[in-house]
């Protein structure tokens, strides 16, 4: 069994210290296999706000696994969102942008969906899904989980909330689940979700699980608290948890856990 954290959005620039401070003692307390962050660690890809992340990210466990969000690329800095989008988060966070994690239990994938050219939307690139499908095939035989991080939803599982999800979206997520993805991970929209992707299409007789991360630390939250998410993953089962922040305990307590358990179909709720 593996225990994968999974947080997102965390938007240094505009963070409440006490959330922050709490993540850090609770995700230290869950001393997980590896940690992944799904984007957005600053709010607007300034210097300080990068150094603020990166002191946080070096006070949480390791492994970890990060890709970046669209806020890690600067807004009105045009020559910088254009020349170098990803200046201050490569500078900062990490120079890999195609980073993976592999044991025997776990593969984990991250993509950068980042673009310059839209504002809150993003993009798989074909080279990445070339190099996702790589990675899959090097994985064959094994048993291990396969985990794909990304910051934008391949797909809009919330009703109305049509905007910035990954282009190509739901294609990808029925390719990539097809070719051995068993779980997405993603941010963006600062709203906790799990299900399987059986619920939305039938998807070659195999359905992966896609969890979305609230925003773990930001004060920009969209009608829910701060909150994350906790896998325990399972070739059988993966039980994610949704740990969600308790403003008057000043702590996160774990909220609605959701039970995935896997068949030759592929998963589906418990
Ligand atoms: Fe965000
Ligand atoms: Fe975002």
């Amino acid at each position: 069994m593996r225990t994968l954290v999974h947080l997102s959005d965390l938007h240094f620039g505009r963070i409440d210290p006490i959330v922050v401070d709490a993540l850090r003692d609770t995700v230290r307390a869950i001393a997980p296999d590896l940690v992944a962050v799904s984007g957005d660690f600053t709010q607007r890809a300034r210097s300080k706000q990068f150094t603020d992340a990166r002191r946080f990210l070096d006070s949480l466990p390791t492994p970890q696994l990060i890709v970046p969000g669209n806020h890690d690329v600067p807004l009105h800095n045009v020559f910088a969102r254009f020349f170098n989008p990803l200046g201050g988060y490569r500078h900062h966070m990490t120079g890999d942008l195609q980073p993976h994690f592999i044991d025997p239990e776990l593969v984990v994938i991250g993509t950068d969906t980042t673009r310059s050219f839209t504002i809150g939307g993003g993009g798989i690139r074909r080279r990445e899904l070339h190099r996702i499908r790589e990675l899959l095939k090097d994985a064959n035989g094994s048993s291990a989980v396969r985990v794909l991080v990304a910051h934008h939803p391949f797909d809009e599982p919330h009703a109305g909330k049509a905007f910035g999800r990954a282009r190509p979206g739901a294609e990808a997520v029925e390719q990539l689940a097809c070719e051995g993805i068993d779980v997405f991970l993603t941010g963006h929209l600062h709203v906790t979700f799990a299900g399987p992707t059986a619920k939305r299409y039938n998807i070659g007789g195999r359905s992966a699980i896609v969890v979305e991360a609230g925003t773990a630390t930001s004060t920009r939250v969209r009608g829910e608290p701060n909150a994350f998410n906790v896998l325990r993953i399972d070739r059988e089962e993966i039980v994610v948890e949704h740990l969600v922040w308790n403003a008057g305990a000043h702590s996160f307590a774990k909220g609605e856990v959701q039970r995935f358990t896997h068949a030759a179909d592929g998963w589906r709720s418990a």
